[in-house]
């Protein structure tokens, strides 16, 4: 077999070695062992060239640094302990860099992620570009694994332990003036001279005249500042002797830690064990010194490289790695058309949030079109509101929001609209209305011009029996609150034209969304397969189960909120509604209870009429016990258990999905696990509802639909691909 070419090549100028990684043929670099032997042979090459007396890492790629580890790589490892020695490997590897005997910069450009940053640890001196591309994370414990290249020892020796718990177990991105406020890097410097610096700070560290001082966990004003008065401003700051403090002593840092602990427990329930893993290892580190903490690390890295978790986490990752490459149809060659303008019906909740991540996230204009000059002026408020969010956060410069929000007009007529490429129609969820309105925007839009409606349980179909060219008619379903949810459910009815699928995709990706594509049908797919679980939940109401226990049982399963809580989020009325509509659609395998009836009758709508199972007034959350009264068995609520409770609730919506796969409204199992989880929060450490599906096995899951029939009927019949499968003994996934 011919030599793999090296990913690295070096340039030696005035005494310093410019090494770049730059791997042939990758949109972007990443690490694997073949990577850490082809830099180790370049070092050493460099280390005996006495004309380089330092060097300088970069990037060959554009606009990024190092991605991270090969993620393909990792999902062959066979074995914990296959994983401990790759984990060891790596380890080396940064040692040997850590311990080299010429000085090493990293100058960092674009994305510097997971093995990326524990490379650049091992550097002597780091220096970032200010460019919005340069991100500095360790990510690894959102694919359920941890730094396993010294990253939980060199991190908290770096940074100090209280910043590093923040970064590993969140495995949040720093933009590198915050980088450099928390001492990750040392210098940021704009792009375009990123080199040139670099090269003098590798010299000046190389003739002794630059020594970077590092005080671990205090600012960088204090550990960095040549000037004395840069070291006192530094020191002046309380807060940071008080961390430091805290981490320094035995009795300090076992607070520091059993309170982390207790914080991540509440958040995880104890269902990422990645984030654990990385607590203990990074206080073991501290406590006996980093020999012993990479060991550890290498440990927990190989154990959590071949858990179920980490598995099912990076199976995510790669779903949605696939569905950022799909352009949502069956022919991979059709094009997305270029949209300049947005026009928007309706500018309320959901109108808003659309206008808002058009501008925001993808930089194009939108027209709102509301009813009135009232309502028009409360939808630029309402955009302008999410702008001054992101100011207070600090996540937008005022000027950016000013910029951006001017991208945003309202209107209350048609004008505007003739120059619009895509219509996302978001009106009041009133078939006929929505009709009318298609009808009339029509009558001045350009005829290739998209109708997107932003509908959360009408057919699209119906919807474009209104159009005089239905195959411009397309559904874009949202998530409410629009700039926080993450999936984008496009619905095409089977008139729908390719390129107008692919358009809608691609405007949904530039909005920052994950799009999955579904076929029509009631309820699309998000909406049809949460009905029976909230169904589910009121049936358990009306047999008598506490609201809070059955929220507390969903929560334990796994979701970010229990569907009592939900059902007050969505607005008991409108749950109630489509609740209906599912009904006379599927027939008694959704037929809702009549309890929620009752409820709205009395007026309980939910959060937003501030009554509904809970209460609103209070600091704290808590169920409203007058509720019960409306309820069967009243205040006499029994005990149920909280297996039993998700397996009922949890069953009917894996079986829903299944039925929607076998009826095609989903494209694959991989779209459903995806809109599972980034529309309606199921578990991600399960994978989604196919991957569970698979993880149960479809016989055993087929065996408790059964056993469930039995006792509740029709709500329990299987879907004929569940059946199916558990005959075959296939499984969802291949
Ligand atoms: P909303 O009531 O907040 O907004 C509707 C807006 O449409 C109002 O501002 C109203 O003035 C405007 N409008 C009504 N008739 C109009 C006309 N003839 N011309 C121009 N504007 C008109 O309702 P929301 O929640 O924003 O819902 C809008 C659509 O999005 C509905 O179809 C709903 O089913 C759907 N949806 C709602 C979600 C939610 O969680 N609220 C989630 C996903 C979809």
């Amino acid at each position: 077999m011919a030599p793999q070419p090296s990913c690295f090549s070096t340039r030696v100028e005035g005494g310093v070695a410019v090494l770049t990684f730059d791997a042939p043929g990758e949109p972007v670099n990443t690490l694997s062992p073949e990577v850490g032997d082809q830099f180790e042979v370049e070092l050493r090459k460099v280390e005996l060239d006495a004309a380089a007396k330092a060097v300088v890492f970069v990037s060959g790629k554009k606009d990024s640094f190092v991605a991270g580890a090969k993620i393909d790589f990792l999902s062959t490892v066979k074995t914990a302990a296959e994983g401990a020695d790759i984990s060891r490997r790596a380890q080396q590897g940064f040692d040997r860099l850590d311990g080299y005997p010429k000085p090493v910069v990293a100058a960092i450009h674009g994305a510097c992620l997971g093995g990326g940053l524990e490379w650049v640890l091992a550097c002597d001196y780091r220096i970032a570009s200010d460019s919005p591309k340069t991100s500095l994370g360790l990510p690894e414990t959102q694919l359920g694994l941890i730094p396993g290249a010294g990253g939980t020892q060199r991190l908290p020796a770096l940074v100090g332990a209280q910043e590093a718990l923040d970064l590993i177990l969140t495995g949040k991105a720093l933009k590198a003036k915050k980088a450099l406020k928390l001492g990750v890097v040392d210098e940021v410097v704009p792009a375009p001279i990123l080199l040139e610096v670099a090269r003098r700070r590798a010299a000046e560290l190389a003739a002794g005249e630059l020594k970077p001082v590092r005080l671990r966990g205090l600012p960088r004003a204090a550990a960095t500042g040549k000037g004395l008065g840069d070291i006192l401003r530094g020191l002046a700051d309380r807060q940071a002797w008080a961390e430091l403090a805290l981490e320094e002593n035995p009795l300090g840092r076992k607070v520091l830690f059993d309170q982390a602990k207790k914080q991540l427990l509440k958040k995880t329930r104890g269902k990422y064990p990645a984030q654990e893993k990385a607590l203990e290892v990074i206080r073991f580190g501290l406590e006996k010194g980093q020999k012993a903490g990479l060991e550890a690390e290498a440990k927990a890295f190989g154990e959590l490289v071949v858990s179920d978790v980490s598995r099912r986490l990076v199976e995510i990752f790669h779903a949605t790695t696939a569905l950022k490459k799909d352009n949502g149809t069956a022919d991979p060659l059709v094009k997305a058309r270029p949209v300049k303008k947005v026009a928007i019906l309706g500018g309320g909740l959901m109108g808003g949030g659309i206008a808002y991540v058009t501008a925001a996230t993808w930089g194009v204009p939108s027209r709102i079109k509301e009813r009135d000059d009232e309502s028009a002026a409360r939808a630029l408020k309402h955009v302008r509101g999410l702008f001054d969010e992101r100011t207070r956060r600090r996540s937008m410069t005022a000027r950016e929001a000013d910029a951006a929000m001017a991208l945003v007009t309202a209107t209350t007529d048609y004008s505007g609209f003739k120059t619009a490429d895509l219509v996302v129609e978001a009106v009041f969820e009133d078939l006929k209305l929505k009709r009318q309105l298609l009808a009339e925007v029509e009558k001045v839009v350009r005829p290739d011009c998209i109708f997107a409606s932003n509908t959360s349980s009408l057919p699209i179909t119906q919807i474009a029996e209104a159009s005089r060219r239905p195959e411009t008619v397309i559904g874009m379903h949202y998530f409410s609150p629009v700039n926080k949810m993450p999936l984008l459910e496009i619905i095409t009815h089977k008139g729908t034209a390719d390129w107008v699928t692919a358009t809608c995709v691609e405007a949904g990706k530039k909005q920052g969304k994950t799009v999955i594509v579904v076929n029509d049908g009631v309820g699309f797919y998000t909406s049809r397969i949460l009905a029976p679980y909230l169904n589910e939940a009121a049936y358990l109401m009306g047999e008598g189960a506490g609201l809070a226990e059955i929220d507390q049982a969903m929560v334990e399963f796994g979701f970010p909120v229990g569907p009592v809580t939900l059902l007050d989020e969505v607005g008991i009325d409108v749950a109630a509604k489509v609740g209906k509509i599912m009904h006379e659609a599927f027939g008694d395998r959704l037929a809702a209870p009549e309890t929620t009836a009752k409820l709205v009758a009395d007026g309980r709508l939910g959060r937003k009429a501030k009554k509904g199972f809970y209460t609103y007034d209070g600091k704290t959350k808590q169920v409203d016990e007058t509720v019960y009264a409306l309820l069967p068995h009243g205040k006499d609520r029994k005990r149920v258990d909280a297996a039993e409770v998700a397996e009922r609730c949890v069953l009917p919506f894996v079986n829903e999905a299944i039925r929607c796969l076998g009826e095609g409204v989903l494209r694959s199992a991989r779209d459903g696990d995806i809109g599972a989880i980034f529309g309606l929060g199921f578990p991600p450490f399960l994978g989604g509802p196919f991957r569970y599906a698979d993880s149960v096995g479809p016989a055993k899951l087929l065996e408790r639909m059964e056993q469930y029939r039995k006792k509740h009927g029709a709500r329990f019949e299987p879907a004929p691909r569940l059946v199916e499968l558990a005959k075959s003994g296939k499984r969802f996934h291949g």
